[in-house]
This record gives C-alpha cells, sequence and structure tokens, in this order.
C-alpha cells in the first residue's frame, strides 16, 4: 500500500429485506424535530411516503417535509431546505430517495447554519466545515452513487449553470442508512442502468491510478465481477432480489472509499460528466457511460500496463498475439459492448445534449488527474468524439 491513510466511516447500514424495523430505534437517537425530505413521486407511489410517516408519527416526531427535490439537486433547493431547518429547529433530515436527495441532505445539512455563502464557501473554496451540521439520516430507494454512505454532495448552481461536488469529512456522512433492495424494484429500468454504469465509473475512476501492487485494485476487480454479473441478471429480470442486493452493495462498497484506499485516482469522467449534466440534467450515470469511451481510448497509452490487466482481468480478454495495444482497446470495447447490452444510450445528442454545447461544457470542466492530465482542448475533442 503505496500512501498511508485513516480510515473512518461512521455510517451505520441497515440491509436486507428487514431494514425498514430498524427505523423506529435510530430515531430515538435524535431530537424530536424532522426534516423529511424527497424527491417527486416515486416515494407516495410505492407506499414507501405512507409507511415513513406512520413510524414517524407512532415515533411521536414533528415532521416539516421539503419534497420535490429534482435529479441533480438544485442550490436553490438547499437554501429553502437550510432555512427550514433553522425556522423549525429541525434535529434530523431523513432523505428518503437516491443520491440527489441524499446529496441534497447533506448539503442542507452543512449550509443551515454556515457563516457567509455556503456555495462559495464549501462548494467554490473548498473550506472545512467550521459551523454545526445537522444529522443526516437515509432511506435509500434508488441505487447508485454511495451517497448513503460517504461525504459526497454534488449541487447544481443553476443561476450559473454550474455543478460541483464536494466531499465532506465524516461528521457529515449519513448517520444511518437503512437499505432494502427491494425498494429498487420500482426504478425505470433507464435509471437502474444509470445506476449501475455509475458504480463501474467510480471503481474504474479509482482503479484507473498508479502502476503500484496494490489490494485496493484487486477488490475493485472483485466488485467489478460482481457487478457485471448482477447487472446482467438484473435486466433479465428486474426483480432478482440477489441481483439486486448484489448491485445496492456495490454500489456501497464503490465509493465509502474502501475501493480508493492508497490510491491517486482519476475523476476526470466525472469531472466532464457533472457539466455535461449542468447543461442537459441526463441521469449522471449514462453521461458518465458515454463520455468514458473516448476518453478510456485516448488516455489508455499514457497507462497501458493497467488497461492490459484490466482487459484481462476484468473482461476475460484473451492476450495470446496480441499487442498490448490491441489488449488494452478490446478491453474498452468490451465495456461498451456491455453498456450497449444493458440498454445505455451512446452518444451525447442523445442525452439532450446540442453541439453549441460542447465547448461550454469543455471550458468549465473541472480538470482532473488522471494518466493524462487533459486540457479544454482535448475534453472538447473527446465531447465531439461521443456527440
Ligand atoms: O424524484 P423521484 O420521484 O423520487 O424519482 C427519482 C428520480 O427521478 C427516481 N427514483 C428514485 N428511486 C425510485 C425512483 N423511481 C421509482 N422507484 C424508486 N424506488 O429516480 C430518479 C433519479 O434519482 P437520483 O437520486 O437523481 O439518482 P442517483 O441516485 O443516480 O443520483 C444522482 C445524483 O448523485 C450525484 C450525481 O451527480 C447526481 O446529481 N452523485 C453523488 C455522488 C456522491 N454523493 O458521492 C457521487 C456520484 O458520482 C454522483 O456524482
Ligand atoms: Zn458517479
Amino acid at each position: 500500500m503505496k500512501y498511508d491513510f485513516t480510515y473512518y466511516n461512521p455510517t451505520r447500514i441497515h440491509f436486507g429485506k428487514e431494514a425498514m424495523s430498524k427505523l423506529a430505534d435510530e430515531l430515538q437517537n435524535f431530537g424530536d424535530n424532522i426534516l423529511l425530505l424527497y424527491g417527486k413521486n416515486s416515494i407516495k407511489k410505492i407506499g414507501l411516503y405512507d409507511s415513513v410517516t406512520a413510524i414517524l408519527k407512532e415515533c411521536g416526531k414533528n415532521v416539516t417535509e421539503l419534497s420535490g427535490i429534482k435529479p441533480n439537486p438544485a442550490y436553490s433547493q438547499v437554501l429553502e431546505g437550510a432555512k427550514l431547518c433553522r425556522e423549525n429547529r429541525i434535529d434530523l433530515i431523513l432523505a428518503v430517495g437516491g443520491g440527489s436527495v441524499i446529496d441534497c441532505a447533506k448539503a442542507i445539512s452543512v449550509s443551515a447554519y454556515a457563516k457567509g455563502d455556503p456555495w462559495q464557501r464549501y462548494w467554490i473554496d473548498f473550506e472545512s466545515v467550521d459551523n454545526d451540521v445537522i444529522p443526516v439520516g437515509t432511506i435509500l430507494t434508488m441505487t447508485g452513487t454511495a451517497s448513503e454512505m460517504n461525504g459526497g454532495s454534488v449541487i447544481t448552481n443553476e443561476e450559473l449553470t454550474l455543478k460541483t461536488g464536494r466531499v465532506f469529512p465524516p461528521s457529515v456522512y449519513p448517520k444511518f442508512s437503512i437499505l432494502n433492495p427491494e425498494l429498487t424494484y420500482t426504478v425505470p429500468k433507464i435509471q437502474m442502468v444509470s445506476g449501475i454504469f455509475d458504480i463501474m465509473s467510480h471503481l474504474m475512476e479509482q482503479y484507473f491510478s498508479g502502476d503500484d501492487d496494490n489490494t485496493t485494485d484487486y477488490v475493485i476487480e472483485g466488485v467489478m465481477h460482481s457487478l457485471i454479473n448482477s447487472a446482467r441478471k438484473a435486466v433479465a429480470d428486474p426483480y432478482d432480489y440477489e441481483a439486486r442486493s448484489n448491485i445496492m452493495w456495490c454500489a456501497t462498497i464503490g465509493l465509502n472509499r474502501i475501493t480508493g484506499l492508497s490510491k491517486t485516482q482519476d475523476w476526470e469522467v466525472h469531472n466532464i460528466e457533472h457539466q455535461l449534466g449542468a447543461y442537459t440534467d441526463c441521469p449522471h450515470g449514462l453521461g458518465l457511460s458515454v463520455i468514458s469511451m473516448p476518453y478510456y481510448r485516448y488516455i489508455y497509452k499514457y497507462g497501458i500496463d493497467k488497461f492490459v490487466r484490466y482487459a484481462i482481468n476484468v473482461w476475460g480478454v484473451n492476450p495470446e498475439d496480441k499487442t498490448k495495444d490491441e489488449i488494452a482497446l478490446e478491453g474498452i470495447d468490451r465495456l461498451q459492448e456491455f453498456s450497449k447490452e444493458i440498454g445505455i444510450p451512446q452518444t451525447l445528442r442523445e442525452l439532450g445534449c446540442t453541439e453549441n454545447m460542447l465547448r461550454k461544457i469543455a471550458d468549465t470542466s473541472i480538470l482532473g488527474g488522471g494518466y493524462k492530465q487533459l486540457d479544454y482542448d482535448e475534453i472538447y475533442n473527446i465531447l465531439k468524439e461521443c456527440y
């Protein structure tokens, strides 16, 4: 393990079909005033709203609601939530939904009592959090981001057309997360495959870095195998509990820092995709898939041994009589075939991106730290490749 690290993750996970039975116990640990945060209609459609509000009532909680948190959550909604928290002296933010609702909950948590402008301080200047944070608990309904067990909070400032992510310290991680794979059965197929590719991308962004022999890379390869295997099964049968539960756990461990330990990491694909999201509002994982293909075909030569290892160990590419370039490119081809097989669109155009957005997306993307440091023209060329 090349780099020193400290690992601490304070989120208590309740996983499985009966996980919701732990909610009442968790609620005992917090005061009476709860902000119930959720998205548009899905939690009402699946009956989850009724069961959660019934438990809150039985536990004698005072509930304030904020609904309509949009996919790619907006900073204006963060400010609205922060105001509600102050006015109602909120003791716990209970986020019920996917990554967007949970990211928004963390953003509200740090912003409610922030001194000064939270956007500037926490998402632009990346200052450390020096104010009280409101505890967050989550009930996960859509899997992919791992927001349920990390400090990530990706927020879109609509006025500035800027989407930017921040990883907060463990004091901001959810205190508990309830993960019942059955709650994901109703996620529309396109969102499910978006989540699946998001997981794959998190694993790749961590894997494609360094040239040392690191236990973390072996862990990542194992998680990738499980993900690919279960993704195929879940696409064939969305009610396959074994597959859905494996995907859910792949997602959580894929970005709760375990699969990034002692690694430099890349994150360039995410940085570009976040700006694509700011312009198009497309599902995060779909944008990642489209951008990944030309990106990896462009940078693989700068980390060729790792791409060869990926092709052989993850996709089973036969290396016999092939050059390193051929093996590496075959691995990326297999990734793209997998993306097509599970039903992901392959062009930016299909995600609502127009030609005049390409330059703006390129020029506002944050530059990452992969095998090849890109400049804005290189990002533009990558976007043109997949347009
Ligand atoms: O709004 P509702 O009606 O709830 O519908 C949602 C939403 O439209 C729907 N949905 C969720 N659970 C459902 C369901 N529909 C039916 N049945 C259910 N059980 O799914 C749609 C998408 O939800 P969203 O929360 O936006 O998806 P996801 O979990 O992919 O989150 C994406 C956001 O997370 C950020 C992304 O950038 C994006 O803004 N990320 C957060 C990260 C983190 N915290 O570490 C890292 C990631 O790389 C990512 O950037
Ligand atoms: Zn992601």
